[in-house]
């Protein structure tokens, strides 16, 4: 019979810690959410000590979320593992991910520490973790390149100290699959009480094999895998989630190993990463992207005609890609657009689905046919909206090759209209200017994205842009099929937040936390100093 794979998911961990995917706490617990959905078996919801903004979030996951496991990250210390379990208490199944480094690299330059100096602080310090929660993961950082011997040392102590998980972190995407084998099967073979314990992967991908890492360690034996929507994760990211469950679920005569994971809303995850993060999923992307399942050359639509095996290994329905069976325009009523949103897999209060009506019926208005893709950014576009301060009443923007372009921009907030105007090297940065002046607030645009929803002339246009004042990043996103507008309606959505304040913003106020968090990793004295202190006290 095949065995159960955990899924732990540390999108909001590993992830989040990737550039360009930070998230605010209410953003996160969205994620969670989905990803109870999803059905994955653990949630990494961060890393409780790296900063208020991260204690917050992982407790709040931890009561947002029911039917899964929820884990918080921390080092070898006693300070971090406190943080953590405070953070994970109230979960119905809380997990304590502990880990240190082992190989002799880190042990010598990062560390500052001997193997037994080093075996003796996991010994310690797994117990203390074992004492407080019974679920105890622990991780040997850099595992794929400790000495084995060693390695296997560690492993031994630490589930004999408590640990229920034993996780061998490829850390910096260097493994092979065959190392990965070897690995597994030499910890398998070598430590006696192996089986009281979950051999777990977490396989970054810097070579672009993370995925077959993972799934060579399945092969041998690992029975959890560590990974994330998409892959997102440090420099070239971590084990992308969608493919692992997938290349399972395909080839069960290679795997014998069954997933929790409810396949079918793998897609829906993925976009709900995106349109909260605002960056893009690769259309080749494998299963989520949008040309995953598209079949552009005549050999193939010959073939996928004859009988879709041929060129199809999973069906698109599978993974959660919808194919609806009627087209919405102006004469479509409340109950038809009610029903595609379902369809789409939406679903909404009466009151949500009433507001979007208005502004599907607006767009009707602009545009002839308004397809799927649309809906779906529709909806996504308000999916995330703050507190609405200020909305946008008018624009009117000059622009040219041959001038400067100026913008006159009204604003409502309450019951007042408030009008500005300013100037700009291009329409965008007029219009800007224009918002800045009105709402008394400086900001600076952190970035900027345009696309378009669609492939038509008429499609709708999507801005993405980032924000910050002197100390926070906040992300807004705005819709329409003129382009302006979009960029108008982005910039409030994320001024709102700014005005809304700090927890909405993207870096939770983390940035100077964290920056000191993340020398005292890179100085290992630090750590010792803490450790002796520690001691002391
Ligand atoms: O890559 C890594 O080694 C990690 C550990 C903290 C599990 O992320
Ligand atoms: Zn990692």
């Amino acid at each position: 019979m095949a065995e159960h794979l955990y899924i732990f998911d540390t999108t909001l961990r590993d992830g989040e810690q990737a550039p360009g995917y930070s998230m605010n706490l209410e953003e996160k617990i969205r994620i969670a959410r989905q990803l109870e959905t999803l059905g994955v078996d653990i949630i990494e919801a961060g890393f409780a000590i790296s900063s208020p903004g991260d204690f917050e979030s992982v407790e709040a996951i931890s009561t947002a979320v029911k039917d899964v496991t929820v884990a918080s990250l921390a080092r070898a210390l006693r300070k971090d593992i406190d943080a953590a379990w405070n953070a994970v208490r109230k979960a119905n199944r809380p997990r304590i991910h502990v880990f240190l480094a082992t190989s002799d690299l880190h042990l010598q330059y990062k560390l500052r520490m001997s193997r037994d100096e080093a075996l003796e602080r996991i010994r310690e310090n797994v117990a203390y973790a074992a004492s407080l929660c019974p679920d105890i993961e622990f991780s040997l950082e850099d595992a794929t390149r400790t000495d084995r011997d060693y390695m296997c040392r560690v492993v031994e102590e630490a589930i004999r100290c408590g640990a229920t998980t034993i996780n061998l972190p490829d850390t910096v995407g260097y493994a092979t699959p065959d190392d990965i084998r070897s690995m597994v099967e030499d910890v398998r073979n070598r430590v006696p009480d192996i089986d009281k314990a979950v051999i777990s992967m977490h396989c970054h991908d810097d070579l672009g094999l993370g995925v077959a890492n993972s799934l060579a360690g399945i092969k041998a034996g690992a029975r959890q895998v560590e990974c994330t929507l998409c892959g997102i994760g440090e420099r070239a990211g971590n084990s992308a989630l969608e493919e692992i469950v997938m290349a399972v679920k395909t080839r069960p005569d290679l795997y014998s190993v069954e997933t929790g994971i409810r396949t079918e809303e793998l897609y829906r995850s993925a976009r709900l990463l995106q349109s909260t993060t605002g960056v893009k999923i690769f259309p080749s992307k494998a299963i989520v992207g949008d040309n995953a399942f598209a079949h552009e050359s005549g050999i193939h639509q010959h073939g996928m005609m004859a009988n879709s095996l041929t060129y199809e290994i999973m069906t698109p329905e599978s993974v959660g890609v919808v194919k609806t069976s009627y087209v919405l325009g102006k004469h479509s009523g409340h109950h038809a657009f009610r029903k595609k949103l379902e369809e789409l897999g939406y679903i909404l209060s009466d009151e949500e689905t009433q507001r979007l009506f208005g502004e599907f019926k607006k767009l009707c208005d602009r545009k002839k046919n308004v397809s799927d893709r649309d809906i779906v950014a529709l909806v996504e576009s308000t999916e995330q909206e703050a507190k609405k301060t200020w909305t946008l009443e008018s624009f009117v923007v000059n622009s040219g090759n041959k001038m400067t372009s100026t913008a006159c921009i009204s604003l409502r907030k309450g019951d007042k209209v408030y009008e500005g105007i300013a100037a700009g090297t291009g329409p965008v940065y007029a219009s800007l200017r224009a918002v800045e002046k009105i709402i008394h607030h400086p900001f600076s645009l952190e970035d900027y994205q345009l696309s378009a929803v669609t492939e038509n002339k008429d499609a709708l246009g999507e801005a993405q842009v980032k924000i910050s004042d002197s100390d926070h990043i906040w992300r807004g996103r705005g819709v329409s099929t003129d382009v302006i507008e979009a960029s108008i309606l982005a910039c409030l959505s994320a001024v709102n937040r700014m005005l809304d304040g700090e927890s909405a913003s993207i870096d939770g106020g983390k940035s100077a936390v964290k920056l000191s968090f993340e020398n005292d990793m890179l100085m290992g004295h630090t750590d010792k100093e803490e450790e002796y202190s520690d001691d002391n006290d």
